[in-house]
């Protein structure tokens, strides 16, 4: 059953919705809190995204440019003077399985750009960190390609469970009528934010490619040439990633959440991996998703997709309306 209802949806979100495209650079920074100019240069930077973006893409509109601008508990409350905290944003909580780990690492800012062209993420970022100067510094870049079609570096076709049409808004975008998770009204400045979470995963090749396909689609819960949903495992008995990645509610409402995972790596230097990027209206729900991966569902059967997959960072954020970060610039 999905979760249905009528909830309105606020104007003005950021561009969370923005279609998979064909390049998508993640750069994650930390604000230098120590230098006394940096939160204003910070909080200008970001009023002047929206400027920022349009600058970038008029120089080719097919291109679908955009940028959505995530900020981590941690800085919420000294740049966003006044607007209060969302409710569920906290830093990132590692999940600690038995075997695997989900580590929490540092980062203030996550920007998620994203276009049909590398050239025109490039330059963005250029611009982005040039207003931004001494004021941060660089976590993590990761620049990420589209494999195929939409595969990730394990050969499956990643992205197909996501919401679509109306379903995107409900489950991305935080509404203002009270959620099944008991947390109560939500404060006005959550409206048409959104939770997300990142992390960088980077793969064991040579161990995957050594399972045969079959193992590898039960793994995943999904055949790997065309793509057709395996029924669930029996409760019990060891269950795939798409299982173990479904999450419901007490009164069994399921809610997905929009995942924009991008491959990204370098044959010459050993590397292939994928960057885990979802977003949802409820950090809850990703959560649960990452404590049924690695302690597992039952308890102790975690998610082998993470036998050959390694997280080396994780990081929450909140993407504000468009409204909140176009009117940082105003003192
Ligand atoms: C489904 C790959 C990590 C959440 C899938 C699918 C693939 C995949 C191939 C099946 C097709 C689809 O529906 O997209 C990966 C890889 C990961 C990764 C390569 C990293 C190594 C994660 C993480 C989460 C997650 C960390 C959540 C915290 C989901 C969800 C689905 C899914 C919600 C859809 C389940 C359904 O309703 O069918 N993933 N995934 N994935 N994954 Fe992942």
């Amino acid at each position: 059953r999905m979760a249905s209802s009528t909830r309105r949806v606020p104007i003005s979100p950021q561009r969370v919705d923005a279609p998979l495209t064909s390049s998508a650079t993640f750069l994650v920074v930390s604000v230098n809190t120590s230098i006394p100019s940096a939160i204003q240069t910070v909080r200008s930077a970001l009023a002047s995204i929206s400027d920022l973006s349009k600058n970038v893409a008029i120089r080719d509109l097919r291109a679908a440019f955009a940028c959505t601008v995530g900020i981590g508990a941690g800085v919420w409350d000294t740049l966003m003077s006044g607007v209060p905290k969302p409710t569920e944003l906290h830093p990132f909580r590692a999940v600690h399985g038995a075997k695997h780990t989900a580590p929490s690492t540092p980062g203030d800012l996550l920007f998620h750009i994203r276009s049909e062209r590398r050239d025109l993420n490039f330059e963005f970022e250029r611009q982005l960190l040039d207003a931004l100067g001494d004021s941060v510094s660089v976590v993590d870049d990761t620049v990420g390609f589209r494999y195929f079609d939409v595969r990730d570096l394990l050969g499956f076709v990643d992205g197909t469970a996501n919401p679509v049409g109306d379903d995107v808004s409900e489950a991305v975008l935080v509404a203002s009528t009270p959620d099944s998770s008991g947390s109560g009204e939500v404060a006005s400045a959550e409206l048409g934010g959104s939770y997300v979470v990142v992390q960088k995963y980077v793969h064991d090749m040579r161990a995957w490619k050594s399972l045969p396909a079959e193992t590898q689609e039960a793994i995943i819960g999904r055949t790997k040439w065309d793509n057709i949903e395996l029924m669930d495992a029996e409760e019990g008995k060891q269950a795939s990633h798409k299982t173990l990645a479904t999450v419901q509610d007490a009164d069994g409402n399921e809610y997905s959440i929009l995942r924009d995972n991008m491959p990204f790596g370098a044959p010459g230097k050993g590397e292939f991996g994928t960057y885990f990027i979802g977003y949802s209206a409820r950090l809850w729900v990703v959560e649960k998703m990452l404590t049924r991966m690695f302690i597992g569902e039952p308890e102790g059967m975690h998610d082998r997709l993470l036998d050959y997959s390694k997280a080396w960072t994780g990081c929450a954020f909140f993407v504000p309306s468009q409204r909140l970060l176009d009117g940082l610039g105003g003192d």
